[in-house]
């Protein structure tokens, strides 16, 4: 499916975005385990989360769907879940697979995960290392690197591991699997990544400890919760990024987790001179919560790297094209995840924004942005990759004339409904006199 944008002039009125990916993924995965029935409001029904609730399934929970976003999780504990009959499909979602893998680890069967060809390129040895020198067994292609997995798994022992790379993803297999160890396990991490994990954790009752950089978690029981899922800020990020381009805009996103481990595009924002107001700030389900008020501003260029890095992680292809709206250079370092990710997001973003006639050079672990140049509508590809689509859609708003963004369906991977709170929300630039 391709979409047609035209140039824009303003975003406005109240929006909410969806639920958190990442939050939603965590409810079923943990509600699962828990000793009763978690109840899950605001989940995101988007393809990803989608997975995780087939897999779910898959391992013999039953779980009710009261409607779209709400749902109830019937845990059966953590030694509650069975033998799968078949290979679980973990569809696009890496969070999906290594998250699962560190279940799995803890669990005295076979099981088989699986995922479509993006997800069956990423690399999973990073989380198949520390669950095998925990204990279990984990095989894959390509040495044991490469999905599909099989794990066999159970007598878990602790361990003390030193991540090689800032990813909550990593942390949080390692930390799951700690709850089936014998012994603690401790976990330290370059650069702080997201910690709903632990978070929630904590609020099921584990005997967990994380202040960064070492967490260490300890076998326990998790108590079910009751969850009011936020709203996704990496959602949020694409109408952040319109209301600061576009001239005329005022927008409020209400609503939008503004956990500090996610939020590094918002400082970047700020340092660049963007007009962010957070208002009525509080705290929903353990996750720090707040109305987002956006207003146009004038951007000049910003440096990101280092510990910056992890807390925008998902950000960076809109980052890039802001940055080129902006005075002056954008150099982003540090960032040679982002070719890991459901696409080479440094090769991609570049090699589509530079159509649009953008000035943007890629660097091995990032790239250079300079700005402002005036971007011209074209025909752009998302190369099946949900955060460059709409990345680019948001540059077509900027676009002199029409630009046309190739293979818009990867967008229901984490934002449905995108397409259509952006046309009700964004006045275009008259074609007719
Ligand atoms: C996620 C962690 C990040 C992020 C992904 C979701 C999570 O991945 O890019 O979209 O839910 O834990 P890494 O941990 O691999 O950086």
């Amino acid at each position: 499916m391709r979409m047609a944008v035209r140039k824009a002039k303003a975003l406005k009125g109240r929006i909410e975005v969806p639920g958190d990916k990442s939050i939603s993924h965590r409810a079923l995965l943990l509600g699962a385990i828990a000793e009763g029935s978690t109840r899950v409001r605001n989940f995101l029904p988007a393809a990803d989360c989608l997975a995780t609730l087939a897999c779910v399934r898959g391992l013999g929970i039953e779980v009710e769907t009261l409607s779209d976003t709400e749902l109830i999780v019937h845990g059966q504990g953590l030694h509650g879940l069975r033998e799968p009959t078949d290979v679980l499909n973990c569809a696009g979602s890496g969070t999906t697979m290594r998250l699962l893998a560190g279940i799995l680890a803890g669990q005295p069967f076979y099981s088989v995960l699986t995922g479509n060809k993006q997800l069956r390129q990423r690399p999973m040895g990073r989380i198949a290392e520390p669950l095998r020198l925990m204990g279990a067994t984990v095989l894959g292609r390509d040495k044991g690197r490469l999905p599909p997995l099989a794990i066999l798994g159970g007598h878990l022992h602790g361990i003390e591991y030193r991540l090689p790379v800032a990813s909550a993803q990593v942390k949080s297999a390692i930390l799951l699997a700690g709850l089936y160890a014998d012994g603690p396990t401790v976990v330290h991490e370059p650069a702080p990544a997201r910690d709903h994990t632990e978070r929630m954790l904590a609020a099921m009752g584990a005997n967990i400890q994380y202040p960064t950089p070492n967490i260490q978690i300890q076998g326990s029981k998790l108590s079910p919760l009751d969850i009011i899922v936020p709203g996704d800020f990496s959602s949020a990020a694409y109408f952040i990024a319109a209301a600061c381009l576009m001239s005329e805009s005022e927008v409020i996103i209400e609503g939008v987790g503004v956990n500090p481990t996610r939020t590094g595009f918002l400082d970047a924002l700020k340092e660049m001179g963007a007009d962010i107001v957070l208002q009525n700030q509080r705290e929903v389900s353990g996750e720090p919560v707040a109305d987002l008020v956006v207003r146009t501003g004038e951007l000049k260029g910003v440096e990101v790297r280092g510990d910056q890095v992890p807390k925008m992680i998902d950000e960076f292809p809109i980052l890039a094209v802001v940055a080129t709206q902006a005075e002056g250079e954008t150099v982003v370092r540090d960032a040679a995840e982002l070719r890991v990710k459901e696409t080479d997001r440094i090769a991609n973003i570049a090699a589509e924004l530079r159509k649009l006639g953008a000035c943007i050079e890629e660097l091995p672990d990032g790239f250079v942005v300079e700005g402002p140049t005036p971007l011209v509508g074209t025909q752009v590809h998302s190369h099946g990759d949900h955060r460059l689509a709409m990345a680019l859609t948001i540059a077509g708003l900027v676009a002199e004339g029409e630009t046309t963004v190739e293979e818009m369906e990867c967008i229901a991977d984490s934002f449905p409904g995108f397409k259509e709170i952006l046309l009700a929300q964004t006045t275009f630039v008259s074609t007719h006199p």
